[in-house]
C-alpha cells in the first residue's frame, strides 16, 4: 500500500472513531457507534499492516502477533462474565501502558535513525514522557485490576506525608529528565531512563493503592484516560498520526468522563489525579467510630412484595451490582411489563456509579429491552421519591446509603445517593446484611419504612413475578 493510500485510510479511520464516540453517547445510537469503531479499527490495522512501514520480512511477525493477540482477545471476550468486565478493562489498560514503555525503550536503543539538534531533543522528550505515562498506567492498572477483583483489599493505603513523597518523586523525575536529554550516548542515557521508569512504576502503585473502595470508579476512568495518553505518546515515538489522534480521543474522553464521575461522587478532580483520596477524608467522630445503625431490619416475603407492588401507583426500581451478578435484568423487565399493564407508573433510577463500570446498569437494562424513556438518571428522579409508593432496590447497597448524607464520619460521606428511604416503602433485595463495595454498613436497612427481601435477586424476582401473575 502506498504512503498516500495509507494516509487516506488513516484519515477515514480517525473520522470513524469520532463518529463512534458520537454514537456511543446515546443508548439508541450506541450499536451504530460500536460498528463505526469496529470498521475504523479494522481499517487502521489493515492500513498499518499493509502500509509502507512494514517490510515483507516484518509482515510475518505482525501477522503472528495479530493471530496471537486476536486469539487471546476472542477467548477473553467469550469467557469473561459481564461482572468481570471492569477488571478486564483495567488489565487492558495495563497492556497499553506496557506497550508504551516497550516502544519507548525500543525507539531509544534503535540507532538506525539518527536525530540531530532540536529534533534529537524532541525525540528524547517524547520517549521520556511516553515511558513515564506508560509506566504509571501499567502499574496503576495492575493494582486497579487487583482491587476490582478483590485480590487487593479496598482499604486505602495512606503513607505518611504521601503528597510530599509524590512531589519529591516528581522533582527527581524532572531532574533525571534533564540528565537524560543531556546524555551523549544510549548507554549514558539508560541510567536516568531506568531510574525514572522505576519511580513511575512506584508512583502508579502508590496512586491507586491510596484510593478507597467506593472511589474506584473514578480511578478506572482516569486510568482509561492515562492509557489514551500513553497510546498518543507511542504515536509520537513511532511517528504514527493515527495513533496520536486515537490516543488523544481516548485520553480526552477519559478525562471528561473522570471529571463527570468526580462531580457525580462529589470528589475533587485534582486530588484524584494526585492520588490518595476517599476513605481517609472523613472527620473522626468524638468516639472515633462511625455511627452504628439503629433499629431492626424487617424481612418481607416475595408474596408480600408482589402485593405492595400491585397496590402501588408509582414504583421506582433501583438496580445495582447484585442485579448484574444474579443476571436478573430479564425478570426485572417482565415485572416492569406486568406492572405497567396494570397501570402502575414504573421507572428506573440509575446512579452514575451503580455496578462496577460506567453505564453498567444501562447496558443490562438495554439488553433486557427495558424502554429507554423510563430509565432515569439520578438527578432526574431523586426529587420524585417522596411521591413514590414503592422504591425497589435490586442488589444495590452503597448507592442508596443514607450515611453518605447523614454521617460525616462515613467513608462515603458526600457521595450523592438515591434517596429511596423517602418513598412510602422501600424494599431492598439482597442475600444478606453484608455491606457493599465500599465496605460500610447501611442504615437504610433499619429504617421503619424499609423491608428486606433476602435471597438471590433472580430467584426472588422470579417468585415476585409468579405472585404478580397469579
Ligand atoms: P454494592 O454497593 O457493591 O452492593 C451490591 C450488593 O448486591 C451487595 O451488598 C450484595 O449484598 C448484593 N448482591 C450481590 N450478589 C447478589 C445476588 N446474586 N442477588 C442479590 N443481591 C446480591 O453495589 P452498588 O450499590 O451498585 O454500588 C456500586 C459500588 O461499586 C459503589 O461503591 C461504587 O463506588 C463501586 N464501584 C463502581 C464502579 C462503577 S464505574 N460503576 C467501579 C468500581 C467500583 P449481599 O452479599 O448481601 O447479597
Amino acid at each position: 500500500m502506498s504512503q498516500s493510500l495509507a494516509t487516506v485510510a488513516y484519515l477515514g479511520a480517525a473520522i470513524l472513531f469520532i463518529m463512534s464516540l458520537g454514537g456511543l453517547s446515546n443508548p439508541e445510537t450506541s450499536r451504530r457507534g460500536n460498528l463505526f469503531g469496529m470498521v475504523g479499527m479494522a481499517l487502521a490495522v489493515l492500513a498499518t499492516v499493509y502500509g509502507p512501514r512494514v517490510s515483507e520480512a516484518g509482515l510475518a511477525w505482525v501477522i503472528c502477533a495479530l493471530v496471537l493477540g486476536g486469539g487471546i482477545g476472542l477467548y477473553a471476550a467469550k469467557v469473561v462474565k459481564m461482572t468481570q468486565m471492569p477488571e478486564l478493562v483495567a488489565l487492558m489498560h495495563s497492556l497499553v501502558g506496557l506497550a508504551a514503555c516497550l516502544v519507548g525503550f525500543a525507539s531509544y536503543v534503535d540507532t538506525s535513525i539518527q536525530f540531530e539538534g532540536a529534533e534529537k531533543i524532541i525525540h528524547e522528550v517524547e520517549i521520556y514522557i511516553g515511558i513515564l505515562i506508560g509506566a504509571v498506567t501499567f502499574s496503576g492498572s495492575l493494582i486497579a485490576f487487583g482491587k476490582l477483583n478483590g485480590k487487593i483489599g479496598g482499604k486505602p493505603l495512606m503513607l505518611p506525608a504521601r503528597h510530599w513523597l509524590n512531589l519529591g518523586a516528581l522533582l527527581v523525575v524532572i531532574w533525571f529528565g534533564g540528565d537524560f536529554v543531556a546524555s551523549k550516548t544510549v548507554a549514558e542515557g539508560m541510567t536516568p531512563l531506568l531510574v525514572m521508569t522505576v519511580i513511575s512504576l512506584l508512583f502508579g502503585v502508590h496512586m491507586v493503592m491510596a484510593i478507597g473502595g467506593a472511589d474506584m470508579p473514578v480511578v478506572v476512568s482516569m486510568l482509561n484516560s492515562y492509557s489514551g495518553w500513553a497510546a498518543a505518546a507511542t504515536g509520537f515515538m513511532l511517528g504514527n498520526d493515527l495513533l496520536i489522534v486515537t490516543g488523544a480521543l481516548v485520553g480526552s474522553s477519559g478525562a471528561i468522563l473522570s471529571y463527570i464521575m468526580c462531580n457525580a461522587m462529589n470528589r475533587n478532580f485534582i486530588s484524584v489525579i494526585a492520588g490518595g483520596f476517599g476513605g481517609g477524608a472523613p472527620v473522626a467522630k468524638a468516639s472515633g467510630e462511625a455511627a452504628e445503625p439503629q433499629g431492626e431490619a424487617v424481612p418481607v416475603s416475595a408474596a408480600d412484595t408482589a402485593e405492595l407492588l400491585r397496590e402501588a401507583k408509582s414504583v421506582v426500581i433501583v438496580p445495582g451490582y447484585g442485579m448484574a451478578v444474579a443476571q436478573a435484568q430479564h425478570t426485572v423487565n417482565e415485572i416492569t411489563k406486568t406492572l405497567r399493564d396494570k397501570g402502575v407508573n414504573v421507572r428506573f433510577a440509575i446512579h452514575p456509579v451503580a455496578g462496577r463500570m460506567p453505564g453498567h446498569m444501562n447496558v443490562l437494562l438495554a439488553e433486557a429491552k427495558v424502554p429507554y424513556d423510563i430509565v432515569m438518571e439520578m438527578d432526574e428522579i431523586n426529587e420524585d421519591f417522596p411521591d413514590t409508593d414503592v422504591a425497589m432496590v435490586i442488589g444495590a447497597n452503597d448507592i442508596v446509603n443514607p450515611a453518605a448524607q447523614d454521617d460525616p464520619t462515613s467513608p462515603i460521606a458526600g457521595m450523592p445517593v438515591l434517596e429511596v428511604w423517602k418513598a412510602k416503602t422501600s424494599i431492598v433485595m439482597k442475600r444478606s446484611m453484608a455491606s457493599g463495595y465500599a465496605g460500610v454498613d447501611n442504615p437504610l436497612f433499619y429504617k421503619e419504612n424499609n423491608r428486606m427481601l433476602f435471597g438471590d435477586a433472580k430467584k426472588m424476582l422470579d417468585e415476585v413475578l409468579g405472585a404478580l401473575r397469579a
